[in-house]
């Protein structure tokens, strides 16, 4: 997360903080990194050199707001506040 931020690339966080060790708790700042199963969180991701990662795709989107829509299913305003 760091190194794509560095770079001008933003991807979403929710928990994580420049103020406290990285945890890996929300789970919005999934990634795709070639050669590797699954979608880590960038945030707790240790960058390599050669690490090709994919930050947005239509799988990485899906993800993100299914994981958010986890998050507020239990909230008073609900879903209908989600933009698509
Ligand atoms: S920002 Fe929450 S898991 Fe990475």
């Amino acid at each position: 997360m760091r190194a794509a931020s560095e770079s001008g690339i933003k991807i979403p966080r929710l928990c994580a903080t420049d103020s406290l060790k990285s945890f890996g708790s929300c789970r919005i700042c999934l990634v795709e990194i070639e050669g590797r199963r699954g979608f880590p969180a960038s945030c707790t991701t240790t960058v390599e050199a050669g690490m090709q990662v994919n930050t947005q795709s239509d799988e990485i989107g899906k993800l993100r707001r299914n994981v958010m829509e986890l998050y507020i299913s239990d909230h008073p305003l609900g879903l209908s506040d989600v933009p698509d």
